[in-house]
Order: C-alpha cells, then structure tokens, then sequence
C-alpha cells in the first residue's frame, strides 16, 4: 500500500495548522463582527466560548484523526455506529466554504493588482475614482470576477497537489512567518496614523450594554466566527490529525492553535480599525466593504506609499487566505487519496486535487458571477422596475452569504455539537484521553475540564449559537 507521508516537524504541523484558522475570517470577519457587536463585549465572549467550546472541539478533532490515521469520512465510519454519516456534513462544509472563500481570495488578488497599478500609474489602477466606485465596478464585471477566482482556485489546488509535506506543509512554514511580519508592519503604520486612537477605542473600552440588550445575537455571532476563525466543524483538524504522529502533543498544540489565530485576530483588528478611522472617519466598519473599500480609500489617501502599503496588505491577506484554502480542500482529496490508496490504485493526489479544484469552480463561479449581491444572481433580490430589472441585493442577500450562513452558522456548530455526543455519551470521553496519552510523558492535565465540557457545556453552549445563528439569519 502507498505510503501516507505526514507532517514532518512540529513546526511545518503548527503552521500549517495556524495557517489554516487564520485567514480572512481573522483579517476581515472579526475586526467587522466585533465592531457591529459591540467591540468589546464581543470580545469577552468569544474568549470565553474559545475556551470552553474550541478548545474541546480542537482537541477532539485533531485526537480523533490521529486515532484512525484517515480523513474525516472514514475516522467517522471507523469510530462510530450512530455517527457514521457525520463525515459527510464534515466534508461537504469545506465546498461550500471554499466557493466564497476562493472568490474572496481572488477578490484580493484583484486588489493586489490594483495598487500595483496605482504605484507604478498604469490604467489598471484605480484611476482616481473612490474605493466605492472602484468595488461597484469590479463587482459589475462578472467576467473579472470569475477570473480572479478561478485563479485563486488554481493555486489553491497547485499546492495541495504538492502533498502534505512537500506541499502544504513547505509553504506555510514560509507563508506564516512571512504573513505576521507584514502585519507587524502594517500594525505599526496604521496606528501610528493621526485619528488612530479612535478606531482603537472602538475596538478596546469595555461596554457590556450589547450584551445585557441582545445576548443571544452576541452570542451566535461570536459562536460561528470562532468555529470558522479556528477550522472547527468539518474535518480540517480530523485530516490534519490524521497526518501527525504520536511523537507530537496534541494538547499543548491545541493549546498554541487556539491562542495564535485570537493574537492574530486582534493583530488584524490593530491593523485594519485605527487606519480606517484615522483616514475614512465615514467609511463603514462593517461587512465587504472595510476591506475593499475603506481599506483601498485609506491607501488612496496616502500617496505613493499607500499603494506600497496596499501591495503589501493585499499580499497578506491572501497568504492567509491560501494557507486556509489549501486545508479546505486538502479534506475532499485526503478521503479520496485515501480510498484509491486502500485499493492499491497508488498515488492519486494530483488526479483528485484538479477533480476536486473543478467541482468546486463551478460554485466559486456563481459567487464570483453574483458579485455580493451586484449582479443580481440572488433571484429575491431582482425587481422589475418601468420594464427594467433592479438589483435590490445588498450584502445581506447573496449566494457568498448564503453559503457562509450555511456553512458557518449551521454545518459547523452542528458538525462539532453531533461530534461531542459522540464522544460524550457513544464513544466516551476516554476515548480522547488515551489517544493524547498514547505516547510515554504526554498527560491530558485538562481531562476533568475536558470532559465536563464534552459531555454538557459545550453541546449546550453549540445549540445557543446555532438557535442564535438560524434566528438571525431568519429574522
Ligand atoms: N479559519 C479560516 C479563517 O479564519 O479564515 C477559514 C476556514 C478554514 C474555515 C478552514 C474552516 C476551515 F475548515
């Protein structure tokens, strides 16, 4: 049988790891849902349900697919009676995630261009006009759009066709580093501006009114962010899991996961907020347009180096993005290597990852084509008006929110509520324990808490955000 080569270092593991639960839902989603949240009572409970909810979730994902040593679908088979169709729901999130995903991606890829165009005056620039001209008009031209997300796709699935090791993990371990340099520097400009002070008040003066006047919205909010800001829910950590050997601690690296995506989300909230209020007092905190158009009018604002600035923003943005898309679809072609590999059909990556990249084209197509809602691909948002159609969609009602609606507020709390009964009350939670403890010296000190947790808070805490999620998508 073809050998199953994993992740070669701690190291090449971890930033891989990192690199998969930070991306745009860091860099963009949480600045943006912390602001219209409350700013910092937001953050309080994201915290919270970090610990009590992610953790867990974190620790059982990465246990149960080092266990079996397979992708999420067989780990399932292998381990459960009741629960042996949940692989399924944990491989199909990640289709639906990387439609929007890619196409966001591309997006950036788009904006790179952009400010590339404005340093050195080319006529694909942004040409003087305001980042919400600039976005209205990218957003119209279908054709565009689709290009730049098909791009995304295809150096999405070059990597993974790489492998674990010669792929993925090479280029995060020179990817992740790289990133946080360039927010460091992006950090130290942006609140270092005149004005930034403000963007860092929004983001930092306790005020739990939001939470006393609507809990449970504060609460699915943070919910869903935090199971998409750490790739919780749908077989990212199973597969990564399934790649580490039992030299490596999963809990300790757990534990680093979890504190490393939340640092790099307040770091990309230190980078994105001051700059934004210090240059654009009026542009919106909120949604697509804090980071394609605020963003792009900050950098307009500043001349010749803002167009460096936006090189270099845009770079980073879609080096995290990458380093999440790259575990997305390393879920759908892990089964499948897996299964041909069990056949003795040898070594398939590159058939299944360009097979895999493919299917999930035509869904990044019909985001891209839709353009949040500008192109009027949502049907409820077309009105006929004198005789001519009228796109009334904004972003609250497009095929990118649907599917994110889908994916985050509902598969993956449910995903990772049906896993912890699972091991709750099926498998036991001892399950997690001795895959932890299978190597001599590395102890589950957090056992009591874990499965406390396992069993009762975090289910419970899952139903909240998935009753908060559905009602606020609904309502
Ligand atoms: N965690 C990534 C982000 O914050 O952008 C997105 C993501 C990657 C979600 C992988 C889910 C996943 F399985």
């Amino acid at each position: 049988m073809q050998e199953r080569h994993g992740f070669k270092s701690t190291f090449g593991f971890l930033m891989a790891a990192v690199g998969s639960a930070v991306g745009l839902g860091n860099i963009w989603g949480f600045p943006h849902k912390m602001g219209s949240n409350g700013g910092f009572a937001f953050l309080l409970v994201y915290v919270i349900l970090a610990a009590l909810c992610g953790f867990v979730v974190m620790v059982s994902e990465l246990s149960l697919g080092r266990r079996t040593g397979k992708g999420a679908i067989e780990t399932y088979q292998i381990l459960s009676r009741k629960f042996k169709w949940l692989g399924w729901l944990a491989t199909l999130s990640p289709f639906l995630i990387l439609s929007f995903y890619c196409a966001l991606g591309g997006y950036c890829l788009k904006y790179m261009v952009l400010n590339f165009g404005n340093l050195i005056n080319a006529g694909f620039g942004t040409n003087g006009l305001s980042g919400d001209a600039v976005f209205k008009t990218f957003m119209l031209n279908q054709t565009e759009g689709v290009v730049f997300g098909l791009i995304f796709v295809l150096l999405t699935a070059l990597i993974v066709m790489g492998g674990i090791r010669g792929g993925i993990e090479k280029f995060c371990s020179v990817g992740m580093p790289a990133l946080f340099i360039m927010l460091v520097i992006i950090i130290i400009r942006s609140c270092t501006l005149p004005g930034a002070v403000e963007g860092l008040k929004f983001m930092f003066v306790p005020n739990l009114q939001p939470l006393k006047e609507n809990f449970l919205s504060v609460l699915a909010t943070a919910g869903g962010q935090m199971f998409f800001s750490l790739s919780l829910g749908m077989g990212v950590m199973i597969t990564y899991g399934s790649y580490l050997d039992k030299k490596k601690n999963i809990h300790k690296n757990a534990m680093i996961i979890l504190v490393c995506d939340t640092i790099v989300a307040l770091m990309a909230g230190l980078a994105v907020l001051p700059a934004a209020f210090a240059l654009d007092p009026e542009g919106k905190t909120s949604g697509p347009s804090l980071l394609f158009v605020t963003l792009q009018n900050v950098f307009d604002n500043m001349g010749t180096v803002g167009a460096v600035f936006g090189i270099v923003f845009y770079l980073l943005v879609i080096l995290a993005a990458i380093t999440s898309s790259i575990s997305l679809l390393e879920v759908i072609v892990t089964h499948f290597c897996d299964k041909a590999a069990a056949k003795g059909k040898g070594d398939k990556r590159k058939v299944y990852s360009i097979i895999a990249a493919a299917a999930v084209s035509v869904l990044c197509i019909l985001v891209c084509l839709d353009g949040m809602g500008y192109s009027g691909y949502w049907v409820p948002g077309r009105v006929l008006v004198d005789g001519v159609w009228q796109y009334t969609a904004t972003y609250n009602d497009c095929w990118l929110d649907f599917f994110d609606m889908l994916s985050e507020g509902i598969m993956m709390p449910l995903g990772a509520l049906l896993m912890c009964i699972m091991i709750g009350y099926e498998l036991g939670p001892d399950v997690i324990r001795d895959e932890i403890e299978s190597h001599e010296g590395h102890k589950m000190h957090s056992y009591g808490f874990y499965k406390l947790c396992v069993r009762f808070i975090t289910p419970l805490l899952m139903l909240l955000v998935l009753g908060g999620q559905i009602r606020d998508f609904f309502i």
